[in-house]
């Protein structure tokens, strides 16, 4: 499936990742810079925020914010309600295509 990055300088970056990987790992395989993932996509560190496109965020879900994830984003810079953690987007046929925006600083 296709996952587009778009990073803070505007450029966009399509990379491919196969089923069932999250967004997390299509940005660390393809080199795309500004995901960290510290934690090695345990919901832990929050240096894998992105926000997600607007045309995409009621398929990729809103967090409830009293979640795990919610609550790690908080500690994330610049984070919105379009804000997730890319470990937590399990990539599957229904969001090929997706767009993800990279913030320019992950703290
Ligand atoms: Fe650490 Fe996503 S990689 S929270």
């Amino acid at each position: 499936v296709n996952v587009t990055f778009v990073l803070a300088s505007g450029a966009r970056l399509p990379v491919e990742i196969d089923e069932g990987e999250s967004a997390r790992e299509a940005a660390l395989y393809n080199d795309v810079p500004g995901i960290d993932g510290d934690c090695g996509g345990a919901c832990a560190c929050a240096t894998c925020h992105v926000h997600v496109d607007p045309a995409w965020i009621d398929r990729v879900g809103r967090l409830p914010p009293d979640s795990m994830e919610g609550q790690l984003l908080q500690f994330a810079e610049g984070a919105t309600a379009n804000s997730r953690l890319a470990c937590q987007i399990r990539m599957t046929d229904r969001l090929n295509g997706l767009i993800l925006h990279v913030p320019e600083q992950q703290y």
